[in-house]
């Protein structure tokens, strides 16, 4: 199938994908209200037609912290992207790269941080978790900066992590070692472009910033745990301080959705926000991140720069987010649908459809430049999220 949008891009990783990892992306925590509401309330914005407003330049160029971008679109950060084509966090930055966009490295990525930095001379943001060894947390931003990182996006939304009832369904969690390997390996089997491309020549299969923590033969399910085990359930807002003593860099608070939070999230050192419920994957049950943005883009919103992500699968959806307060926004299972099928090429293909699909939005409501977007693109915002 020749993919024309996001969604075609699902339906292909699907087929592509064994079941576990393809059930890992896709889904959501607990009974995944929160992922699909995500989609459901941007979809429900419905945009303002304008025409005979003459534009032929589109200027969708934008600035983020200190570096200009062809799109207000970055890649979210994704763990085990290398799990979905093979060393992918290295072709997502080829791609982010070749498309003028922002490319985040998760902490929990197949690839390390040096080796992402090897692919390409350009500067990657760095996502980290809070973990307990706060020692190991000084040895990773110190890589970060070595690999030249121009941003660090820090997740707040994880101290505990939420529960995937699809994820025990298909042998990635609650299995025993032998009964989860085997389920994993059948799977794997069944899916043989994927088991050589991935499987045998996309080795290591290792979590390459965290590897030095674990023993050396460890496998998929020692570091499942180690992510389960080392998140720190302690942190607070007094530990901000310690990261930004540890980083001089733009730092951007990833998963705030309260504007009591985003109105303290201002009072520290702190450059941005990403409004973001983790794609639905933490607290089910929370509201859609494009409900929180307008409340949070109206109480912080001249002090930082307020960035969103959840269900974000067109340019509509970008044009959307805007509209409501966002400086950019941030994507998470689009691009890795896009990596899983095709690789460097399909995501390089997923942004230019979003920004295609921005210019005619922009150029049906009327808009010339990223600044002209503002709640007057939404028709009846009172009736909308
Ligand atoms: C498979 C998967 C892994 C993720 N890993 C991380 C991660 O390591 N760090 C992080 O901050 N967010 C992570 N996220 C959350 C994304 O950064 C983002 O917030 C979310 O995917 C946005 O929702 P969307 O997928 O609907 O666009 C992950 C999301 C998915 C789907």
């Amino acid at each position: 199938m020749k993919a024309a949008c996001v969604k075609d891009y699902q339906l292909i990783a699907k087929k592509k994908l064994p079941k576990f990892l393809f059930e890992y992306l896709d889904g959501g925590s607990y009974s995944e209200v929160t992922k699909h509401q995500n989609l459901k309330d941007l979809e429900a914005l419905s945009l303002r037609q304008r025409v005979l407003r003459g534009s032929s330049n589109i200027d969708t160029k934008i600035n983020l912290f200190g570096s200009t971008y062809n799109l207000p679109v970055a890649l979210g950060p994704v763990g085990l992207a290398g799990m979905y084509a093979r060393r992918g966090e290295c072709q997502a930055l080829r791609a982010a790269e070749k498309c003028g966009v922002p490319f985040s490295l998760s902490t929990v990525g197949v690839c390390s941080l040096d080796e992402v930095a090897k692919t390409s001379n350009k500067p990657f943001w760095f996502q980290l978790y809070m973990i307990k060894d706060r020692s190991f947390m000084v040895d990773l931003l110190t890589q970060a900066r070595e690999a030249k990182c121009s941003a660090l996006i820090f997740t707040v939304d994880m101290p505990v992590p939420g529960s995937r009832y699809r994820d025990y369904h298909s042998g990635l969690a609650g299995e025993s070692w032998l009964s989860g390997n085997i389920k994993r390996f059948s799977q794997a089997m069944m899916k043989p472009s994927w088991a050589l491309d991935v499987g045998l020549l996309g080795m290591p299969h290792k979590l390459g910033n965290v590897t030095p923590l674990l023993k050396k033969n460890s496998g998929l399910e020692d570091f499942m745990a180690w992510m389960g085990n080392n998140f720190d359930p302690t942190v607070t807002w007094k530990d901000i301080e310690f990261v930004r003593d540890n980083w001089d860099g733009p730092i951007i608070l990833k998963g705030i959705l309260d504007p009591e939070d985003a109105r303290q999230a201002a009072t520290m050192q702190v450059d941005g926000l990403i409004v973001s419920n983790h794609g639905g994957r933490q607290l089910d049950g929370v509201l859609s991140s494009v409900k929180c943005l307008p409340r949070i883009a109206d109480v912080v919103g001249d002090q930082l720069d307020i960035m969103v992500d959840g269900g974000i699968t067109s340019g509509l959806d970008v044009v959307r987010m805007l509209a409501l307060g966002a400086k950019s926004v941030l994507l998470g299972r689009a691009w890795v649908y896009a990596l899983a099928a095709k690789g460097q090429i399909g995501v390089e293909h997923v942004i230019d459809l979003i920004h295609k699909e921005m210019i005619v939005a922009m150029t049906l409501t009327g808009c010339h430049t990223l600044s002209d977007i503002n709640e007057g693109v939404i028709d009846n915002l009172s009736n909308n999220p």
